[in-house]
């Protein structure tokens, strides 16, 4: 057996690329393709690498679902103990109907609408990330009008470069999150004289698909150094959040692994007195990214005079990653076969030329046969759309020898199940 990079659970036993114990041929016959399978092995694995390193210390994780919400995904994660960052009310009612905690949410997000903030404070979430003064004073407002305050960090723009794609990256000047790091000792002064609010804790979040460790300990010590700055004034942060962004390996990238981030992160923190405080994280990509796959069938082989391609059933409204942020995942066949690998563009039927998977990959298929796209757990169907009217795919969660059919394939009939013709 071997192992594809990155993701221990997904391997090859000989010919055949298996998901823990299921072929994912035999798994895209039954429920059909495009296919989205999950290892739950892998989720729970990439999450104890978490929490080993943060044994001993107060801490919390919560998994940022908007890497995927699949209600048996946050299922997943909110047995093993996680909280959640939520960006939305949508994302806590399914953190709810997935048997979470609210107590274990944070809140983040540059625009949230008060019925969100009551339903949120309603629910009795841990934190409000908040990102600017406007919504320090809307939020205390929200909360006072129900008797309640609010519990508060504030989303430092440390301004550091987290050197990851432009669309992912969130922690520079000009981006649209948090607030300046010389806005901040301001911004949180108001905080603390809101009636609504109650200063809890201090967060950043500079990016995502971050492959080197100097950013976060950058990062971290701009943190550090404004909770300095506040204790002295006498404002209080009981925990310091350091947000998200771990990358994965999708093809050759080498990120640090989750272990060495926290015990660096920590060793940092230790070094400079804040040991004893709450110490959270947010991360998506690194919890599911490497868990998943997308598995499609080969239509059509259309050899060309500058291309080939390789057209499937899975597209960009299945798959958006390729073409928004012109990244590259990895592509196997379901089954080794025989023959010269040949140059193929892989490419959906959606009408659009950015309707594209993998560009030039090497490949030995016919039609019919299936693809696996790899690293597709984060960021996939979470961001699928039903563009051309396309249902969106079906969802399956591995564990050991037993699939689990987590989302059903949707009808096309519920595509316009909500619409209304014109009464005429
Ligand atoms: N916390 C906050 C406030 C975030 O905005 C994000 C991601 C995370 C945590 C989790 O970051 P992660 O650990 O997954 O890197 N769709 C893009 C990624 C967008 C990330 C948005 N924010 C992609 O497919 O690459």
């Amino acid at each position: 057996m071997s192992a594809l990079p990155g993701a221990p659970h997904i391997a090859w036993r000989g010919h055949q690329l298996f998901v823990e114990g299921q072929s994912a041929d035999a798994l895209a016959r039954e429920h059909g393709t495009p296919l989205y399978v999950y290892s739950r092995g892998a989720m729970l694995g990439a999450l104890a690498a978490y929490q080993r390193a943060l044994t001993g210390r107060q801490h919390l994780i919560c998994y940022a679902m908007k890497a995927n919400s699949t209600l048996a995904v946050l299922q997943t994660f909110a047995q093993a103990g996680c909280g959640f960052d939520i960006v939305s009310v949508g994302e806590l009612e399914r953190v709810l109907a997935a048997g979470g905690d609210a107590s274990r949410v944070l809140f983040s997000g540059v625009g949230k609408r008060p019925d969100e903030m009551r339903r949120a404070l309603e629910a009795g979430i841990k934190c409000f990330n908040v990102e600017s003064v406007a919504e320090l004073r809307t939020l205390s407002g929200v909360a006072q009008a129900m008797n309640r305050r609010a519990p508060v960090s504030l989303r430092i723009n440390p301004d550091v470069d987290a050197g990851t794609h432009p669309y992912i990256s969130t922690g520079l000047k000009g981006n649209k999150f948090g607030i300046a790091h010389d806005e901040a000792l301001a911004a949180y002064r108001i905080a603390a004289s809101l009636p609504g609010l109650e200063v809890a804790g201090i967060d950043c979040h500079i990016g995502s698909q971050i492959t080197q460790l100097g950013p976060h300990l950058d990062a971290l010590e701009r943190l550090l150094d404004l909770i300095e700055a506040l204790e002295a004034e006498g404002i209080a942060i009981r925990h310091i959040d350091v947000g998200g962004g771990l990358g994965i390996t999708y093809t050759d990238e080498a990120p640090p692994d989750a272990g060495a981030l926290v015990r660096q992160l920590c060793a940092r923190i230790d070094a400079r007195g804040h040991g004893a405080r709450e110490l959270l994280f947010e991360p998506g990509r690194s919890l599911v990214g490497n868990a998943g796959v997308l598995l499609t069938e080969v239509l059509v082989l259309k050899p060309g005079s500058v291309k080939n391609f390789c057209i499937v059933d899975a597209a960009m409204n299945d798959l958006l990653r390729p073409t928004l942020y012109d990244a590259t995942m990895g592509i196997v066949p379901c089954t080794l076969r025989d023959g010269a690998p040949v140059l193929y563009d892989v490419v959906g039927p959606v009408c659009e030329s950015g309707d594209w998977l993998g560009r030039d990959r090497a490949l030995a298929v016919l039609p019919g046969d299936r693809l696996a796209i790899l690293s597709a757990g984060a960021y996939a169907f979470a961001m699928a759309s039903n563009y051309n009217s396309r249902p969106r795919a079906a969802e399956v969660m591995v564990e050991g020898d037993r699939a689990f059919v987590i989302r059903e394939r949707e009808k096309v009939a519920a595509l316009f199940s909500n619409e209304r013709l014109i009464d005429r």
